[in-house]
């Protein structure tokens, strides 16, 4: 038996400014809003000009909650498109902070890096722990809608792959599904072909004195990173200070910290994937399930993984 669903009307989408740019408001100041309390006694605003109010048009909230279009009659769907699209806006908080990263990369300033990092690993984590709403979907409720996805995919996650670029997993066939967007593939293409977070990383140790092959640091950043034996004896270097307070180390700790965390969300993905639709074909037309246990085998900074055996 389906739950019958209900979508309540809760804007009437013709009154929405459909704009992707930002709306024009006023900036604030201490001054204006000492004013304010003194005109309002104390009382939070409620009377407003014109048809919007700044809390709508400071985040465009009017638009923002008009953007979920279930396509079938199936109660699960709703939360299907609305954990997708918080995804999506975490996968883009994710790379904010890690574009970052790698800008302070390139002017040595750790200490500002190993702030952006601790917030990344939270945004990672907070990813991760979606699975658990997600996976309150069951197998028949999805199947329930699953055909109206058509070929629609996480895969293609532009977002994502932005992600997956900037910590340094590069694949360029991945990419190019993109390459018909003429609004999203100049940066993509922009990030397949640029040196990653991780490809940073390392340029920043061999100017500290921990120094690697010169074919790592000048290299086709497109190509799919393979681990080099000479950046994992530069990191063994770096922790053979055995100084847990040495900025560098804390990095590396840092750096792992992260890549565990999106370890841990390939792996909820994977493991709720399992659960939902079994060992069935996925819709972006991979094997599924098989597909992604290749994927949870990856890791993230890898010479930083493998260098645990030796230390
Ligand atoms: C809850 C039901 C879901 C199922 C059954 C599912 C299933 C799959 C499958 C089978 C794949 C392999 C590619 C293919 O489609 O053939 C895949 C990939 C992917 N999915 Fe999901 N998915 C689900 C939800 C989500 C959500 C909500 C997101 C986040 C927006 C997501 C993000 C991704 C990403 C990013 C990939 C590509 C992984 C990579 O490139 O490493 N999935 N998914």
């Amino acid at each position: 038996m389906s739950i019958a669903t209900e979508i309540p009307r809760l804007i009437d989408p013709a009154g929405v400014e459909a704009s992707a740019h930002p709306r024009p408001m006023n900036v604030g100041s201490d001054a204006q809003r000492e004013q304010t309390v003194r005109d309002t006694g104390g009382a939070p605003s409620t009377d407003f000009a014109g048809r919007s109010n700044p809390y709508i048009d400071y985040e465009s909230i009017d638009l923002l909650l008009s953007l979920q279009h279930p396509r079938s009659a199936a109660h699960d769907e709703m939360l299907f498109i609305l954990m997708g699209q918080v995804k999506e806006l975490l996968f883009k908080a994710l790379h904010h902070e890690l574009h970052n990263v790698r800008a302070l990369l390139r002017r040595d300033k750790l200490d500002e890096v190993l702030i952006l990092l601790a917030r990344a690993r939270e945004i990672a984590a907070y990813i991760a722990a979606s699975w658990n709403v997600l996976s309150t979907i069951t197998t028949r409720g999805f199947s329930e809608f699953r055909d109206y996805l058509g070929s629609a995919s996480g895969q293609l996650s532009f977002m994502y792959r932005h992600v997956e670029f900037i910590l340094g997993n590069k694949n360029e066939a991945l990419a190019r599904a993109h390459r018909n967007v003429p609004h999203v593939w100049p940066a993509m293409e922009a990030a397949l072909r640029s040196p990653s977070l991780w490809d940073e990383a390392i340029a920043l140790i061999d100017r500290a004195g921990f120094k690697v092959e010169a074919s790592c640091l000048d290299r086709d950043w497109a190509e799919t990173y393979k681990p080099q034996p000479s950046v994992e004896a530069a990191w063994l270097a770096v922790y053979g200070r055995c100084d847990p307070t040495d900025p560098l180390t804390r990095f590396a700790e840092s750096l792992l910290a992260l890549g565990d965390q999106m370890s841990q969300y390939r792996f909820r993905h994977f493991t709720s994937v399992e659960r939902i639709i079994g060992m069935k074909p996925g819709t972006g037309g991979s094997s599924g399930v098989a597909w992604l246990r290749a994927v949870v085998d990856q890791r993230f900074f890898p010479e930083l993984w493998t260098v645990r055996t030796r230390m």
